[in-house]
């Protein structure tokens, strides 16, 4: 973590890059944001728009369109380049053309000295993450994927419409692959510190068979808002927001990132979506969850399939 002015640079400027630097600039916590585009002229306009919010935002930001020298001295370098999904795609089919890009973003950004944390949120966001850790040389917890962050908000947030709570109140996470693999940890979840289960047992009109529904719907939400505008944008924009904040503010979050697996759930040398504590220094500790054997069978087989993915591209 650098020291003095909280730098921003953001690597990416369609609509998922500026979603999250246009919720950056309104809830605050940076003092420069640096956008940077291969289309240069991009990026300048979009600093031009941006920079006119500023008399209406919470503090003094300045953001303007930069190159990857200014990575040097970045805190935090956020990749949003990539192609995105066609409606029907998957995120995996997306790897060869993403990896190239991903391996070109990393080359640059290090040449500048860049000492600071990576986060990566372009798809498919665990191999690509794997790819950008390899390609950096930066220690594992100095690279962090956007991982299954959005997919948990929008299970607290499907949950708390089927409960009627806050969907602050709902404490759950899906792990695994950003992506059509990815299992939800239904033997963790809980409302304030009520268990699922138990919620279920006390009310006959909650079922099991609704959390398989709202699971499936989760899992397949991107499919369903691509099909309809083409992208998805405001939600992991404000995920990136999340986990930058996290970063910037020294905060020990938690949070379902994309991190590298070292033995945890005996599984190995991968970047996975898992809870992890999340600081000024990347990932403090990846958490070691005691999960059903079914959930356990679910995440292996998610990562075996990642694994796979890799080896098409290292
Ligand atoms: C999403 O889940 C497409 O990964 C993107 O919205």
């Amino acid at each position: 973590m650098q020291t003095g002015t909280r730098r921003v640079v953001l690597v990416g400027t369609g609509f998922v890059g500026m979603s999250f630097a246009y919720s950056m600039v309104n809830q605050g916590g940076a003092e420069e944001l640096v956008l940077i585009d291969v289309n240069h002229e991009k990026a300048v306009g979009e600093a031009m728009d941006l920079n006119h919010g500023i008399p209406f935002g919470p503090e003094k930001i300045e953001i303007w369109a930069g190159d990857y020298s200014d990575c040097k001295t970045a805190d935090i370098v956020v990749v949003t380049a990539g192609v995105n999904q066609q409606p029907g795609e998957t995120r995996l089919a997306l790897v060869e053309r993403n990896a190239k890009i991903m391996r070109d973003v990393i080359k640059n950004v290090m040449q500048s000295g860049f000492n600071g944390i990576l986060l990566i949120a372009s798809n498919p966001v665990d191999v690509l993450t794997y790819i950008a850790w390899q390609e950096s040389g930066l220690p594992k917890h100095r690279v962090i994927g956007t991982g299954t962050t959005l997919d948990t908000a929008r299970l607290r947030y499907q949950m708390g419409k089927y409960l009627d709570v806050d969907p602050r109140n709902v404490h759950g996470y899906i792990v695994g692959e950003h992506g059509d693999t990815e299992t939800p940890l239904w033997s963790h979840t809980s409302v304030g510190v009520k268990p699922i289960f138990d919620i279920i047992k006390d009310h006959p009109e909650y079922k099991r068979e609704d959390l398989e529904e709202i699971y499936v719907n989760v899992r397949d939400a991107a499919y369903h808002i691509i099909e309809r505008k083409r992208a998805t944008y405001y939600g992991i924009g404000m995920c990136i927001t999340r986990i930058v904040k996290a970063i910037l503010n020294d905060e020990n979050s938690v949070l379902p990132v994309s991190a590298y697996l070292d033995g945890e759930y005996g599984l190995h040398d991968i970047f996975t979506g898992v809870p992890a504590i999340v600081n000024r220094n990347g990932i403090r500790e990846v958490f070691n969850l005691n999960i059903s054997s079914e959930e356990l069978e679910q995440l292996t087989k998610s990562v075996s399939i990642l694994k796979e993915t890799l080896d098409t591209v290292r």
